[in-house]
């Protein structure tokens, strides 16, 4: 097995994070054997101001020619006198467009172990396994025309989406549901949004070809209430850009972190896993930042991209039983305990271990 991987790691916490993750697909390039190499390019704000461009060229080129983009995070406030084009998020943007992942998948599970971490209360959480269908091409994010007006008194966006758009990734959706647990919510604003009505028209349409597969829809006022106070109902979300940006950060509060959460960017030509959390420039380059959105990204990687299902698995496995052990990055104790964090390196040290551990348990199980 050949991986050539770009490596992002963009500004902030991303290359703190990063390494980590690289550090576990090394762990199991180097027991399986396989041929993994990682090569690592700009972008971001600090790409931005070195090379004039947020995503430069030899960082597009090294993407388009990778298996799989690995990105840590860009943004942070040094960059924001940058404009339009410049931006560190205007390059991400770029990125996803240039890779053509439409369907991002933004998992959040409920670990028993940290369930404490939640201000939730356990049993509410306890058993929750959301899977969210972020729409990633289109809408608000990349709708023209879009502008500040010349006299800077008026601004706008535009919000479009056509059927090629909804129906793409309504499939990836209710596919994912049929290996799931065959419940499927559509969340929209249907009672307002012309692109959300016909947004519902068209999900009603493909839910036809997945027979198996119950659908409901649910407006995104009261879905971002009930998916907190009942996380267990929930199991595929499909939504549309903006309301799946919104609605996965609010799922971390089911994770007990924003730092836990891992996320895909399928369907293109090229495949992204970044994790869902930003470059938190509030811990940059403190090395306290959690790992596990970037190592659990790269299990999905090994899922997604490489169909190594046993190694994917391998490493959630890995995931839960380091944070069974009690070993947990600040974000994951209470303020009173946080002298007792963890820095980032060991959490993706003893994640690496575990991994190798779990793939070698596996070996010898399947050697009796
Ligand atoms: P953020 O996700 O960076 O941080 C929000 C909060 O979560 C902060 O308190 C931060 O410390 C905490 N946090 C985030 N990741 C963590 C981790 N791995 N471990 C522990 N704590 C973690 O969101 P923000 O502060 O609103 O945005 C900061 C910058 O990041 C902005 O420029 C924004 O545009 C950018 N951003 C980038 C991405 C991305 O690259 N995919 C995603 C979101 C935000
Ligand atoms: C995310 C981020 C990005 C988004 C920004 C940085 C462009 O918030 O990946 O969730 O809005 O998609
Ligand atoms: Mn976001």
């Amino acid at each position: 097995m050949k991986l050539n991987i770009a490596v992002l790691p963009g500004d902030g916490v991303g290359p703190e994070v990063t390494r980590e993750s690289v550090r576990v697909l090394r762990a199991v390039s180097d027991f399986c054997g396989y041929d993994f190499r990682f090569e690592e390019s700009p972008v971001g704000g600090g790409a931005s101001l070195e090379f004039g461009s947020p995503f430069p060229i030899h960082t597009r080129e090294r993407c388009l020619a990778s298996s799989a983009v690995l990105l840590g995070a860009v943004g942070g406030p040094q960059f924001d006198s940058l404009t339009d084009d410049r931006r560190p998020e205007a390059g991400l943007l770029a990125l996803r467009h240039a890779c053509g992942c439409f369907a991002n998948l933004r998992p959040a599970i409920a670990y028993e172990s940290v369930a404490s971490c939640s201000p939730l209360r356990p049993e509410r959480i306890l058993g929750a396994n959301i899977l969210i269908v972020r729409e990633l091409l289109g809408g608000l994010y990349f709708g023209e025309p879009r502008a500040i007006d010349l006299a800077g008194k008026s601004a706008f966006n535009t919000m479009r989406y056509s059927e090629h758009e909804i129906e793409r990734v309504a499939r990836v959706a209710f596919q994912l549901a049929e290996r799931r647990k065959k419940k499927l919510i559509s969340v929209d604003k249907a009672n307002v949004l012309e692109t959300s009505r016909y947004w519902r028209q068209v999900v009603t349409r493909v839910a036809k070809e997945f027979p198996e597969v119950s659908l409901e829809h649910a407006l995104v006022d009261s879905f971002a209430m009930n998916v907190i106070t009942y996380p267990t109902r929930y199991d595929v979300v499909l939504t549309e850009n903006l309301f799946g940006d919104i609605l996965s950060d609010e799922t971390a509060v089911i994770a007990g972190s924003l730092g836990m959460l891992p996320s895909a960017s399928v369907g293109g030509k090229i495949d992204l896993y970044e994790p869902i959390h930003g470059s938190a420039p509030d811990i940059a380059g403190k090395g306290i930042a959690n790992p596990i959105g970037a190592i659990g990204s790269a299990a999905m990687l090994l899922r997604h991209t490489a169909k190594l299902h046993a190694e994917a698995d391998s490493v959630e496995v890995a995931i839960e039983a380091v944070l069974k052990s009690g070993l947990r990055t600040a974000d994951l104790l209470p303020p009173a305990e946080r002298d007792k964090a963890c820095s980032t390196e060991e959490m993706g040290k003893r994640i690496a271990e575990a991994t190798v551990e779990a793939l070698n348990s596996r070996m010898s199980y399947f050697a009796v």
